[in-house]
């Protein structure tokens, strides 16, 4: 069972951010199933560390849409941006280094700040997109 469920009330109608964030939704349930069925470490890293360089990826996306509309709230969205990706390489460093195992509250973590960013801050950027033809 996906531990995230992708649905409209998730998008923000804006084409190919929309298929970003179904991307991020696909890696989060994926990193779930793979602790379910109890996977080895270096298998759900790999996991970890695709989703981090996906967010990278993702997040230049935004702010490149931000930056070419003149969006006013880009500041305090680009940080947003800037501390979950600080936040995952920890995390992935972390794992990496065996200092740590994957656990459903890291995975809840993750999960959490994607739903409510997305909801969110993210949703703002895609009415102003919106209201500037961006679809
Ligand atoms: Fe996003
Ligand atoms: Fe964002």
């Amino acid at each position: 069972m996906p531990l995230l469920e992708w649905s409209d009330s998730l998008s923000i109608h804006v084409h190919d951010v929309d298929a970003q964030h179904k991307g991020l939704v696909d890696m989060a349930n994926r990193l779930h199933d793979g602790m379910m069925r109890e996977e080895s470490k270096a298998f759900l890293q790999d996991i970890l560390a695709e989703m981090a360089q996906y967010a990278v990826e993702h997040f230049g996306t935004e702010e490149r849409y931000m930056d070419a509309h003149g969006y006013p709230d880009s500041a305090a969205h680009k940080a947003e941006h800037q501390d979950f990706v600080v936040k995952v390489q920890a995390i992935a460093a972390d794992c990496s280094s065996g200092r740590c195992a994957l656990s459903m509250d890291i995975l809840n973590y993750l999960c959490g700040w994607l739903v409510t960013h997305i909801s969110d801050t993210d949703k703002a950027l895609g009415a102003y997109l919106n209201g500037r033809g961006v679809r």
